[in-house]
């Protein structure tokens, strides 16, 4: 393993949690800190990749050398990876994107009615990134995709790896304050090839560096341009 085994790569990381808008003031959210996805993105400067980081709502400092893209939703996140993903020689969606928003936007601060019953929130879906890009991704191309799962994790991750066309699926146990927020993980990272990589309980950095291993090793074969 090189020091500088990502030179010459470029490699998309999207970070955070998204918020999807009821109104000017509320958004429906989610516990993602994106400590990981600034993990993956510090590591993967420091081996020597070019580094685009699409970060939704994370109150981080902008790692060092990384070219940060903030955005605020889902759909924002889909324009801001697509277009970065053009060029990269790899996409690592550890973001936690909102598989739905809410139907509509409401322009003003929407209001009580005194006496008045609350009114439904209806959703639709959002677009799925990682399917996206897995389903449009050039060979020489890697994807990766993180999956929260609190049963069945391998199974559930195996599925789920197979559905999205992804490269690898970097599946974690969640729940019981396992990793939101956390500056440690513990995950398994499932291979398209049908590889199990498992990967104990450290800081975030570890995880990251397995990850960027197992990518490293799937450009080998690829000349980069
Ligand atoms: O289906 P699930 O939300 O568990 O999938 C998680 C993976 O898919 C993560 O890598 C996440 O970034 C990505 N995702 C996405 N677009 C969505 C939902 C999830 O890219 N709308």
């Amino acid at each position: 393993l090189g020091l500088f085994d990502l030179a010459g790569r470029h490699v998309v990381v999207s970070a955070g949690g998204t918020r999807e808008a009821l109104d000017p003031v509320r958004f429906l959210g989610n516990r993602s800190s994106g400590l990981q996805g600034y993990a993956l993105a510090r590591t993967a400067v420091a081996r020597g990749a070019r580094v685009t980081l699409v970060s939704a709502n994370a109150s981080l400092p902008d790692p060092a050398g990384a070219h940060v893209v903030p955005v605020g939703s889902a759909r924002e996140m889909r324009e801001a990876v697509l277009a970065a993903a053009e060029d990269a020689d790899a996409v690592v969606m550890a973001a936690a994107v909102a598989d739905f928003r809410p139907a509509e936007y409401v322009d003003s601060k929407i209001k009580k009615v005194p006496g008045g019953e609350p009114a439904p929130i209806r959703l639709v879906k959002n677009p799925d990134i990682l399917a996206e890009l897995g389903a449009g991704k050039r060979p020489d191309q890697v994807v990766v995709g993180f999956a929260a799962e609190t049963d069945d994790v391998l199974a559930n991750g195996r599925e789920k790896l197979k559905r999205k066309g992804c490269d690898l699926l970097v599946v974690n146990e969640v729940g019981a304050d396992l990793t939101f927020g956390r500056p440690d993980n513990a995950a398994v990272v499932l291979g398209a090839d049908g590889s199990a990589t498992d990967v104990p309980r450290g800081p975030k950095e570890d995880l990251a560096d397995v990850v960027w291993d197992l990518v490293a090793a799937r450009l080998g074969g690829h000349d980069r341009d």
